[in-house]
């Protein structure tokens, strides 16, 4: 385990867990560095979850469609206003 509790340079020991709350929901992931685009969309059903890291590849993840996305930094339901 590397500095910072991360895994490698860019990875990180952290998992986000995104549970779909309805069929069709899209996580993207990010890529990392100068350029920022969509590299991956991984569609999920309802109920269907993905485990997913922060990584040299990806920097920032999106999440779109009802779900509850579960951080180190908290709890997100993407429905709510809160
Ligand atoms: N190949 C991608 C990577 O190593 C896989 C990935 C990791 C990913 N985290 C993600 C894809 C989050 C979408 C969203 O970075």
């Amino acid at each position: 385990m590397g500095e910072g509790g991360r895994v490698s340079d860019w990875t990180s020991r952290e998992y986000v867990v995104i549970k779909a709350k309805e069929n069709g929901v899209h996580v993207i992931g990010l890529t990392r560095g100068d350029v920022t685009r969509f590299h991956h969309t991984e569609k999920l059903d309802k109920n269907e979850v993905m485990i997913a890291q922060f990584t040299e590849h990806t920097s920032a993840i999106k999440v779109r469609g009802r779900a509850v996305i579960y951080t180190a930094v908290g709890t997100i339901h993407t429905d709510r206003d809160d």
